[in-house]
């Protein structure tokens, strides 16, 4: 016969899950840290996108969100996160200087996904800052411009966050070369997924027509990527996708991903 006196836990430790009153809901798991992270990049290097996803949803929501600038990875990562998880949070950092056609994107986002789609904005609006830093920051200090309308929004939109999603893939540019599926962000102190990490464009464009996933119209207009106005440029056929982006200046990064 099992003997029944043995206690589950030790003095001083939590009960275990079996000898918890089933009235008391379950603790949410402790936010994880650079080791555990580690772990998790070797685990899910070649895991397929969606199921690093669905793992991803299933170990943080709701303390874990999409980063969505409405380009075709993201896209890709919302359809599927709208699937696995429904309400599933997404955010956006609205410098102010987005295309319309990504403003569309937002609103069709919103109209069409069961999603929780937040807007987090600069400080200072585009004029404030013509006042405080003088007219057309981005031309003269990109850096500067980014720190104040992309990373410090971002700094606000990560906090209370376990995880954040993003759309990086190695082969955008130098800096993403290293990037983990699943990795530790020591510059925001929270765990960083990159779903797409081993996709190549084509994958992204396959998953997209495959799907018939909404993209941003700018995509067919010359613009690999898109960010701000004031800094993409449409790309020749066939030239470097990131050649577009702060066009006349060495800047690859806005420094949501690497220091600038
Ligand atoms: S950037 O650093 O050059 O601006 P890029 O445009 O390549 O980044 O986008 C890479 C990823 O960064 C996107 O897939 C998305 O996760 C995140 N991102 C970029 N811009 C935004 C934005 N405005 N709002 C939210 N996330 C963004
Ligand atoms: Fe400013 Fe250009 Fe950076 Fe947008 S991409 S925040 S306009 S420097």
């Amino acid at each position: 016969m099992a003997d029944t006196t043995v206690p589950s836990s030790a003095p001083g430790e939590a009960p275990s899950p079996a000898s918890r009153p089933s009235t008391e809901p379950e603790a949410p798991p402790a936010p994880a840290d650079a080791q555990q992270a580690a772990q998790w990049r070797q685990q899910f290097e070649t895991a397929a996108a969606e199921d690093v996803l669905r793992w991803a949803l299933d170990r943080f929501h709701p303390r874990i969100a999409l980063a969505c600038s409405f380009q075709a990875e993201d896209m890709v990562i919302l359809d599927m996160m709208a699937r696995l998880r429904p309400g599933a949070r997404v955010f956006y950092l609205d410098t102010g200087l987005l295309f319309a056609e990504t403003y569309a994107m937002r609103d069709l986002v919103a109209r069409r996904y069961d999603i929780r789609l937040e807007r987090f904005s600069p400080e200072l609006s585009v004029a404030r800052q013509a006042v405080e830093h003088g007219p057309n920051l981005w031309a003269r200090d990109p850096n500067r411009c980014c720190t104040l309308r992309k990373v410090e929004p971002l700094r606000r939109a990560l906090s209370g966050l376990d995880a954040w999603v993003t759309g990086i893939r190695r082969d955008q540019t130098p800096q993403r070369r290293s990037a983990g599926v699943v990795e530790w962000d020591a510059r925001f102190g929270l765990v960083k997924i990159n779903p797409l990490a081993r996709w190549t464009a084509d994958d992204v464009w396959r998953y997209i027509r495959s799907r018939g996933v909404p993209y941003n119209p700018l995509h067919d207009q010359g613009f690999p990527s898109i960010g701000c106005i004031p800094c993409t440029a449409p790309v020749p056929e066939g030239g470097d996708a990131r050649s577009g982006r702060w066009p006349g200046f060495e800047k690859t990064e806005c420094g949501l991903h690497a220091d600038q």
